[in-house]
């Protein structure tokens, strides 16, 4: 028995659509059991307690890869991450199935294996491999294969999540992105998110307020997400760094300076004044990745 332990992500950070991500120190927990036979989802919603379970799904494509027949599994649930929520609950599910069909096989696929199945899985590179690797990360996919690289960002800033009561499934979040865009915008990201990855190695507040924008993906998805052009006008008249869409959304994504204690007070005492339910965490980034811990 053991338990894969997964952080949360949150992807795109602004310009870097399908490549930056960063993890967090919010965690989704699965226990990992074989028993005689059969399949038992325990911890989890209902509707999820069955075959087409993200993370046993995961484990039998994993299985089937490596050429073994599973016994019967006990998945226990003790998840942290909100669902549909933009903090990368997907990814935690499928790199969770693979690496646990993985330990349950002697462990024979690489972590570079790990992450080129899960990115297969889902579809994107930029929540899989923070979730593995930890930190923040740029990766780019090349014939099936993720390379990655992990950014040191400055300690000086820190990150507040503000999560609403809604659920945005990533798939409707990308049905309403174009196939293609013009060249002055996508010209607007390279800058920006140039920029944004150096700003942030160096402490360069001012640079990753200016850079942490966005033309390709979050113009189009904004109307999806009540109180979201209140919540950023609100956001960009403060000291805050930055704010985005966390991956396809609807939770939105604020950086601050480590020493600006008064932005986030002011930011709950506007949320409180909206139509929707908005939460506020404080979050930390984690620097492991996924962990399996032996019980
Ligand atoms: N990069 C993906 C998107 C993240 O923006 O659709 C989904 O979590």
């Amino acid at each position: 028995m053991f338990e894969v332990k997964v952080p949360a992500t949150s992807a795109n950070m602004g310009p870097g659509l399908d490549t930056l991500g960063v993890a967090f120190k919010l965690y989704n927990r699965f226990i990992v059991e074989e028993i005689e036979t059969g399949l038992e989802i325990l911890g989890c919603d209902e509707k999820y307690a069955n075959s087409n379970n993200l993370v046993y799904s995961s484990m039998l494509k994993t299985f089937e890869k490596l050429e073994k027949v599973p016994k019967g599994i006990r998945l226990t649930f003790k998840t942290d991450i909100p669902v549909s929520g933009g903090l990368g609950s997907s990814a935690t599910c499928i790199l969770a199935g693979i690496a646990a069909a993985n330990r349950i096989c002697g462990d024979v696929l690489t972590k570079q294996e790990i992450l080129n199945f899960a990115c297969e899985i889902e579809g994107h590179s930029d929540n899989v491999t923070p979730a593995l690797a930890g930190g923040m990360t740029v990766s780019i996919i090349t014939k099936g294969v993720i390379h990655y690289n992990k950014i040191p960002i400055s300690d000086g800033i820190k990150f507040c999540v503000l999560i609403p009561k809604l659920q945005l499934a990533t798939e409707d979040s990308r049905a309403v992105l174009p196939q293609r865009v013009p060249l002055k915008d996508a010209v607007f990201n390279v800058g920006r998110v140039s920029m944004l990855i150096v700003a942030l190695v160096n402490g360069d507040y001012e640079g990753v307020k200016l850079a942490c924008k966005d033309k390709l993906h979050q113009p189009y998805r904004m109307g999806l997400i009540e109180n979201y052009s209140e919540i950023t006008s609100f956001v960009h008249d403060t000291k805050a760094l930055g704010v985005f869409l966390s991956g396809a959304g609807p939770t939105i994504m604020v950086m601050l300076k480590k020493d600006d204690n008064s932005t986030e007070k002011k930011l709950n005492e506007f949320l409180k004044g909206l139509s929707g339910y908005w939460e506020t965490l404080n979050l930390e980034i984690d620097q492991s990745g996924l962990e399996i811990i032996d019980l």
